[in-house]
């Protein structure tokens, strides 16, 4: 373990799908902290294009050609509040990724948010590398949705699973 080493970190997300972006963010956190537990948060108002059991299988298995040798990355599921589950998975620190200024004003919000509720867990944000600065669950769920080919911007496991389940989940 180096002086920059944290401890376990939280990376929660609705992850719907997982994408090049996600995966981007596990990668560089990895630098920092030896324990990444990945964090699907269940909307129950959300219409999901992946069922959030599924959603756990699919990242669990595009994680494994980026994990480090010394990194443990679990994938769970929650409900309820972030800083809760955060808690609950004994994690101080919540990595979030930021795009751009429209994601850091909303992400502050939801910093704020968190703090407010739970003083003592940390955010930090880790900056999206800027070719992947485009790559949105939303628009990668539009395009699909609309037929076109998410390849370039989700896993490979992702992008079969989607394509096989074409008929049941759009
Ligand atoms: O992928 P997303 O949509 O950016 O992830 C959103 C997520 C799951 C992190 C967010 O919806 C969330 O924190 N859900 C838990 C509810 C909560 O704690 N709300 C108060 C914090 S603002």
């Amino acid at each position: 373990m180096t002086g920059w080493m944290m401890s376990k970190c939280f990376f929660p997300g609705s992850f719907d799908p997982f994408t090049f972006g996600h995966r981007n963010i596990i990668e560089k956190a990895q630098k920092i902290s030896e324990h990444i537990i990945i964090g699907i948060g269940r909307h129950h108002k959300k219409n999901s294009l992946i069922d959030i059991k599924e959603r756990e299988l699919l990242i669990s298995d595009s994680i494994k050609e980026i994990k480090a040798p010394n990194t443990q990355i679990d994938v769970i599921t929650f409900d309820g509040l972030l800083v809760q589950a955060a808690r609950d998975n004994q994690c101080s620190v919540i990595i979030r990724g930021i795009r751009d200024t429209s994601d850091l004003n909303y992400e502050m919000r939801m910093h704020n948010t968190n703090r407010h509720i739970e003083p003592d867990i940390e955010t930090i944000f880790i900056p999206t590398d800027n070719e992947l600065n485009h790559v949105s669950s939303s628009l990668v769920k539009q395009v699909f949705q609309l037929g076109g080919s998410i390849e370039s911007l989700v896993p490979e496991n992702i992008n079969k699973y989607l394509i096989k389940n074409s008929n049941s989940i759009t």
